[in-house]
């Protein structure tokens, strides 16, 4: 198949990404205490690059924030200069550097914030080290972190800035009527429920707003999830509009912390993917699809198909670094194809064990580890 829609140039705002594929942020757990960007982190990323967006890992704006002890951070301005090279090398590969801002709320525990609080938008019985209820000072708090760390990330050299309201971290937790319960102007109805994704946006925009090259904001955000009591897609997709009108310009559309559920299992997408089709027809933005797409065949289909207007190839890209160049140097046929390891990918605890980098490494297309 000729992949003439994912080759295609696509522009984001006054920026030209040179092709639609997208690098969604995965965390690869290799900083130190210090959430510097370090070696290892270079190295992934220089391997990995090619798509038009890559974006970085989920990097935290508030050292409580971690979601892990190995976590990157943008908490500081120290962590600057190795953001600074990530941003160059990504750039030099040919990729819009972009870079997702993190805060896990509840979902993280003593070890991993090394014994910071573990706050929350009401305290969650199921958070292993137990959490406290945020006060409105500590969410203003939180919402200008927010602010410093794209402040920093944009010195840094990053040109696309992707706020994470997914996945069941601080953002999702805000929006989801099962883990948010207060009664005050940040939880009840949808309104209060995103007005923390809001501010957020917000703060980060007017930041960013004196830059004579602001970089984009956009955000990864989880429309519906599958938790009894949780987001459903119709809320969801009025909360994508609401974000829209406060001034995300991209979508990133993904599940808020486990997938919901469909009615009918017709569909050829994954779940991910039929979210971002069901919410691309309702914003004036561009949308990111992701989920499952393994083939530079599928992603284009789904591109011609409409289901989004950029497609993010994750697992495929941790298994085989060089998709995105094999895609654009038109040697599809010599990706290796993600093995969807069951029950987890081996990306999240075990990296070497990944089969189809095992045969890449024969192939002598990897160092060995
Ligand atoms: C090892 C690993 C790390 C991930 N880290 C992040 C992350 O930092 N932020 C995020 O929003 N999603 C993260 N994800 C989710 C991916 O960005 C992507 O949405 C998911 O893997 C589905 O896409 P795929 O089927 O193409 O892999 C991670 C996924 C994997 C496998």
């Amino acid at each position: 198949m000729v992949h003439t829609l994912l080759l295609s140039t696509f522009d984001l705002g006054r920026l030209t990404l040179s092709n639609r594929i997208v690098m969604p942020p995965m965390v690869i757990w290799q900083a130190g205490e210090d959430g510097k960007v370090n070696q290892a982190h270079l190295e992934h990323y220089r391997a990995s690059v090619g798509a038009g967006l890559c974006i970085v890992e989920a990097t935290v704006v508030s050292p409580e924030g971690r979601l892990a002890a190995t976590q990157l951070g943008a908490f500081d301005d120290a962590q600057v200069e190795g953001l600074r090279q990530l941003a160059e090398l990504i750039h030099a590969g040919g990729s819009l550097p972009g870079i997702q801002l993190h805060h896990a709320g509840s979902k993280t525990t003593h070890k991993k914030n090394y014994g910071l609080p573990i706050l929350a938008p009401t305290d969650i019985e199921d958070a292993p080290d137990g959490t406290a209820a945020l006060n409105e000072d500590e969410i203003f708090r939180i919402v200008r972190d927010f602010a410093d760390a794209a402040e920093r990330v944009a010195d840094a050299g990053f040109q696309y800035i992707e706020l994470h309201g997914a996945h069941g971290y601080l953002g999702s937790q805000f929006l989801s009527p099962a883990r948010n319960r207060r009664s005050d102007s940040w939880g009840g109805n949808l309104e209060g429920r995103t007005r923390f994704l809001v501010e957020i946006t917000t703060a980060v925009k007017a930041r960013l707003s004196s830059r004579a090259q602001p970089p984009v904001v956009g955000m990864r955000l989880g429309v519906a999830d599958g938790e009894p009591g949780g987001l459903v897609l119709s809320e969801g997709m009025q909360a994508a509009q609401i974000l829209v009108a406060a001034g995300v310009q991209l979508l990133h559309v993904s599940h808020g912390g486990s997938l919901p559920g469909f009615a009918d299992d017709e569909s050829r997408w994954s779940p991910t993917l039929r979210l971002a089709e069901a919410v691309r027809p309702l914003v004036s933005v561009p949308v990111i699809g992701v989920g499952e797409i393994r083939t530079p065949d599928e992603a284009e289909d789904a591109l011609s198909l409409g289901v989004a207007d950029l497609i993010a190839v994750g697992r495929g890209q941790l298994a085989d670094p060089g998709w995105a160049r094999k895609v654009i140097t038109h040697q599809s046929g010599a990706i290796e194809i993600c093995q969807d390891c069951k029950p987890k990918c081996f990306h999240f605890s075990e990296p070497s064990k990944c089969p189809a980098r095992k045969n890449l490494r024969r192939r002598g297309e990897l160092a060995s580890s």
